[in-house]
């Protein structure tokens, strides 16, 4: 009876109940040790299982999907999924499926928390308190720049990009947005511009693209360069939209006003020379990180497996087959 069950590698540990509900139905491989960020590793962990549940680190590449041809779907539990070869999965009958919606306010939130973060200087701020520093209020203390009035330009206007668009007018900020395509109605109201429009107009720029081989490194030294002086760059998307070592020289020149990341072009490693800038708020990589979300995105992602294994369509498929 059991041998007939689907075996469903699971590359880490899980919130919520997914893991439970896995179990109800399929043998579960669970990995509870170190994360497997090698194409070997992936392809030793899940073998000749039926479906794989990964997470943004594991490179579900052409290589480890060649080796595990028993696959029939790999559910990433994040909505982005360039960790993983599309077309590879598409040419080899695996479907492959994502997280949205259940992570698009939580990280919309942060965006905010950084975009105040860094336009505040409340990370220097809080060093400087835990230093010793702060002896009494005075009228020139890490003074930051107002937001109220001025432009936020969102760069991706897909669900996140427009739920940090919504927040925007709790702060006084007017909206303009570049994506692939203008909606001929943005919801919320916001100005259509091309990138380098958007970019030379914006105080605080923030991005919400997708990452693929169009979007690496979008902002390169040149668009950097057509910021205003003073402005803010913020990135919760993808560190590789961003050419960080450009980011580093506009950066030192003094040109911006500061960068707000919460992912990076060689993640886990940060740009030499980023941490050493006061003007730079540095997270990791926890846009979605509410217990709520991450207990929603493993659900989902289990959803999405059981559903496969089950032979029924999934609820939310990046290749759909
Ligand atoms: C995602 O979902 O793509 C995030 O980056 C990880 O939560």
């Amino acid at each position: 009876m059991t041998g007939k069950l689907p075996v469903v590698a699971v590359t880490a540990e899980l919130p919520g109940r997914a893991v439970e509900w896995l179990e109800d139905r399929c043998l579960v491989r669970l990995n509870s040790g170190v994360q497997i960020t090698s194409e070997s590793g992936l392809v030793d962990f899940i073998g000749p299982a039926d479906a794989a549940l990964t997470l943004i680190a594991n490179p579900v590449t052409d290589r480890v999907l060649a080796a595990c041809p028993n696959l029939r779907v790999v559910g990433n539990c994040a909505v982005g999924f360039d960790n993983i070869d599309l077309e590879a999965a598409r040419r080899r009958g695996v479907w492959v499926t994502n997280t949205p919606d259940v992570l698009t306010e939580a990280t919309a939130d942060l965006t905010w928390g950084l975009i105040l973060a860094v336009t505040r200087r409340l990370g220097e701020s809080e060093r400087y308190l835990r230093d010793g520093c702060f002896h009494g209020w005075a009228l020139d203390m890490l003074l930051g720049s107002a937001i109220q009035g001025r432009q936020l330009g969102v760069v991706g206007f897909g669900r996140i990009g427009r739920a940090v668009a919504r927040r925007a007018g709790g702060f006084g900020m007017s909206v303009a947005y570049s994506d692939v395509e203008e909606p001929e109605c943005p919801d919320p109201p916001a100005v259509f511009m091309a990138l380098e429009d958007l970019l030379s107009t914006s105080h605080v720029v923030t991005l919400h693209t997708p990452l693929n081989e169009g979007t690496r490194h979008l902002l390169d030294e040149a668009r950097l360069r057509l910021m205003p002086p003073g402005a803010f760059l913020v990135n919760t998307a993808r560190g590789p939209l961003v050419d960080e070592a450009a980011l580093v020289r506009v950066l030192e020149e003094g040109r911006l006003g500061g960068a707000g990341l919460d992912v990076y072009e060689h993640e886990p490693a940060v740009q030499p020379g980023l941490l050493e800038r006061e003007d730079v708020v540095l997270l990791p990589h926890i846009g979605s990180a509410t217990v709520e979300t991450r207990a929603a995105m493993a659900e989902l992602a289990a959803r999405n497996v059981l559903a496969v294994v089950s032979g029924e369509e999934p609820p939310t498929p990046v290749v759909r087959l």
